[in-house]
């Protein structure tokens, strides 16, 4: 089955091959895809036939966005902690244990209708891709339900055991150290690629973090972390020195993090909902660009920091606050976040490409931060079927 594109008013590829600027942009474009692929892009009227046909009508296109970490296996919310937060309280790693008593406390039933609300959300934002990290249930059992759930819907999930010490290991962190890589690993291999630590103040230290990732790593998952969200420390470094795939959150970087970043593979990726949902301040991107650091931007979406699944949301607080440019912060949304999951078929529409996308109710990517809080998504078709269909 083949499916033509047509008239599309202004595509993104990121195919710096097939169009101009970072984005390899086409105007007046088509696509067309064959089965769940990309099998041709370029000027509308030059379009080889197809089995049948969208019209666009002049609408933009762009990559599906590819959500790098998101916390979505849980249950309960934190309304309460956020409104003590907007009078005045400092968001604190200690929160998580809220979600940990109501997780444990949670069917997988529960968990996983939870889990497909939220994908839902994020599929009504333009989302095609998302990573998600289990962490709100902290025993063997309960790390190992959730990731089971968790792979039932998506290849790219983390183990996140080491995200907060649970009470009943307080004044004992080398005990729960050693279960996480003596029993947990293990039991949650089958069903996670990749592990992560929370490295932060009240959470886990770099040696902590150290162990548990080389631990991973030598059990076959690959790493990744949350580095320097509440203050400055190790985190970034170590992500470098194990070869993570990405640091995430950045908050607090010095010159010698993104010096260290440069020469590395490790992608850094914001997440402007958990600095704008816990009144951070927001670190400047220009930064990394500048040095050429491989950024992404990811929802986090998470009950604590940063309750949101909106990709555009982030996409525009990360212009307005964090200065990305227009074109760096979709770039970071799509081709940053598959290099976050070191995917290279997806984040981009060459050919031969999964073929995600996202046509926008708009004439260009631009109103994502043009337009900030309104529903731009019109159709979003992942592996070439239509996966939502929303205003025209
Ligand atoms: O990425 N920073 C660590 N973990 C989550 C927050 C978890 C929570 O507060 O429940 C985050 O922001
Ligand atoms: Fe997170």
């Amino acid at each position: 089955m083949s499916v033509v594109i047509t008239n599309i008013g202004s595509l993104v590829t990121n195919d710096q091959n097939l169009g101009f600027g970072l984005l390899g942009e086409i105007e007046n474009a088509s696509v067309v895809i064959e089965g769940s692929k990309i099998a041709w892009v370029g000027p509308s009227g030059q379009a080889p036939a197809a089995d049948s046909k969208i019209d666009a009508q002049g609408k933009a296109v762009i990559p599906g966005f590819v959500d790098s970490h998101a916390h979505l296996l849980f249950a309960g919310d934190r309304a309460k902690e956020f409104q003590a937060r907007m009078k005045g309280e400092k968001y604190s790693a200690g929160g998580i244990k809220s979600t940990v008593a109501a997780t444990r406390a949670a069917t997988d039933q529960e968990l996983e209708q939870n889990m497909l609300r939220l994908v839902r959300e994020m599929t009504r934002s333009g989302i095609t891709t998302f990573e998600t990290k289990s962490g709100y249930g902290l025993t063997v059992d309960d790390e190992t339900r959730a990731l089971a759930v968790a792979a039932k819907h998506t290849h790219e999930t983390t183990f996140l055991g080491a995200h907060v010490l649970p009470e009943e290991y307080s004044g004992n962190p080398d005990g729960y150290v050693a279960l996480i890589v003596d029993q947990m690993i293990p039991a949650v291999k089958p069903h996670a690629k990749w592990i992560d630590v929370f490295c932060d103040r009240g959470a886990f230290t770099v040696e902590q973090a150290r162990q548990i990732l080389v631990a991973g790593k030598a059990q076959g998952l690959l790493p990744r972390i949350h580095a320097n969200q509440l203050e400055h420390g190790g985190g970034v470094k170590l992500a470098v020195e194990l070869d993570c795939a990405s640091a995430d959150h950045c908050t607090h970087l010095d010159d010698s993090d993104i010096d260290a970043l440069a020469n590395s593979q490790t992608v850094a990726t914001f997440v402007p909902g958990a600095e704008f949902s816990t009144r951070a301040k927001y670190p400047d991107a220009r930064r990394l660009f500048d040095a050429g650091v491989s950024v992404a931007i990811a929802t986090d979406c998470n009950p604590g920091s940063s309750y949101t699944t909106s990709m555009p949301f982030c996409i525009a607080v990360a212009i307005r606050d964090m200065h990305f440019s227009p074109e760096q912060a979709l770039w970071s949304a799509t081709m940053g976040g598959a290099k976050a999951l070191r995917r290279s078929d997806v984040g981009h529409l060459s050919i031969g490409a999964s073929a995600d996308l996202t046509i926008l109710n708009a004439p260009s990517y631009l109103h994502l931060g043009y337009r900030p809080g309104v529903d731009l998504v019109s159709t979003v078709i992942k592996a070439g079927k239509i996966s939502y269909e929303g205003n025209k």
